[in-house]
């Protein structure tokens, strides 16, 4: 019994004085372990007289209970006092600023399609969708450019084995939108074009916008006013000079080419504007009654304007960005800058 006693208390003591975790397990295998103090105890009653064991084995599950109940207890206080410690050391600083989320940002290219699209659409011009994917009757023929006609050498052409081909300009949007609407039409079509050429100021897929207002009183007089207005709404310059050159476009006739005033050196003449003060920003006309004929629309009742401009040029000039390639190589230095 005395053993018990001073093994007990021995036993209290040290789980009381343990200190981490790791300690209290050891103590606890120490004591109540398989081979621990309290199991050799209790193993030991078989040695002993028939009349004692009784009282002993009482005693001992007594100690062995008792020794139990503080490792509990002992335990939990040192998860408490670690949890504290813990929730003092790691202080929040709830005025830190909050972690940053990197946002994309749209392509310049984009950007300047949106404000070329609303620009339009604020003119009451629809939006239509064209196809990139064409056949040469869309892309030409219907345009009034026939298989012999020399302006189809202008247009390098990535065509498929079918025959069918990558559209060389947004102008092909103007005849789905004739074949299936009724006029009056008053439509923009932005979208990728693309032409078998490759070099300093040339890429192999670029962007344009169409433009197409055929109505019954439709002049070239509303096409150079919208043009002017759009240029000087788009470059943000109400003085913006600009300038109507005669041209020739086989699916307009008369035919016009749109310079603004070199917006790099004001038209002194400078390197962009190959010193010549001025830059070509798109074509445009009034549409060609062959193109009206072939598409069924009476051109005695019905006349209006198309034009195209590229979208890429007018970015460039916007953001004066002196390199074309910067907009197809996808560096960030660049593209965040906007
Ligand atoms: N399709 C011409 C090109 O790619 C641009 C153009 C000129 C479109 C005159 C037109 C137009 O609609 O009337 O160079």
């Amino acid at each position: 019994m005395g053993d018990i006693l001073t093994l007990t208390q021995k036993a209290l003591k040290d789980i009381d004085e343990s200190a981490s975790s790791i300690e209290l397990e050891s103590l606890r295998l120490q004591y109540l372990g398989k081979k621990g103090s309290i199991s050799l105890l209790l193993q030991s009653i078989g040695a002993m007289p028939l009349q004692k064991r009784g009282q002993f084995g009482s005693d001992v599950n007594v100690a062995k209970n008792k020794i139990s109940t503080q490792i509990q207890e002992k335990s939990k206080l040192i998860k408490e006092q670690l949890l504290e410690k813990k929730l003092q050391s790691e202080v929040l600083d709830l005025t830190l600023p909050g972690r940053k989320h990197n946002k994309g940002s749209l392509h310049p290219v984009t950007l300047t399609l949106n404000r070329i699209n609303d620009f339009f659409i604020s003119l009451g011009f629809e939006k239509v969708k064209g196809d990139e994917i064409e056949d040469e009757y869309h892309n030409f023929e219907a345009l009034n450019i026939p298989k012999s006609h020399p302006a189809r050498a202008m247009h390098d052409t990535f065509y498929f084995p079918d025959g069918r081909l990558l559209r060389t300009h947004t102008s092909s949007a103007q005849i789905h939108q004739m074949e299936n609407n009724e006029p009056p039409h008053q439509v923009i079509s932005p979208g990728r074009v693309y032409r078998c050429d490759s070099d300093l100021t040339h890429t192999p897929m670029f962007h344009q916008v169409e433009g197409l207002w055929i109505d019954k009183k439709i002049t070239f007089a509303n096409l150079l006013a919208n043009l002017e207005l759009f240029l000087k709404t788009f470059f943000e310059d109400e003085d913006l000079k600009i300038r109507a050159r005669p041209s020739y476009f086989p699916f307009t006739e008369p035919s016009a080419e749109i310079d603004i005033c070199c917006v790099m050196c004001e038209g002194e003449g400078c390197r962009v504007c190959s010193g010549s003060g001025w830059i070509e920003v798109l074509g445009c006309g009034m549409v060609h009654p062959n193109v009206l004929k072939m598409m069924k629309i009476d051109n005695n009742k019905y006349q209006g304007y198309a034009f195209g401009l590229g979208v890429e040029r007018l970015a460039m000039l916007y953001y004066g960005i002196s390199d074309l390639r910067l907009f197809f190589e996808n560096d960030l230095r660049f593209l965040r800058q906007f």
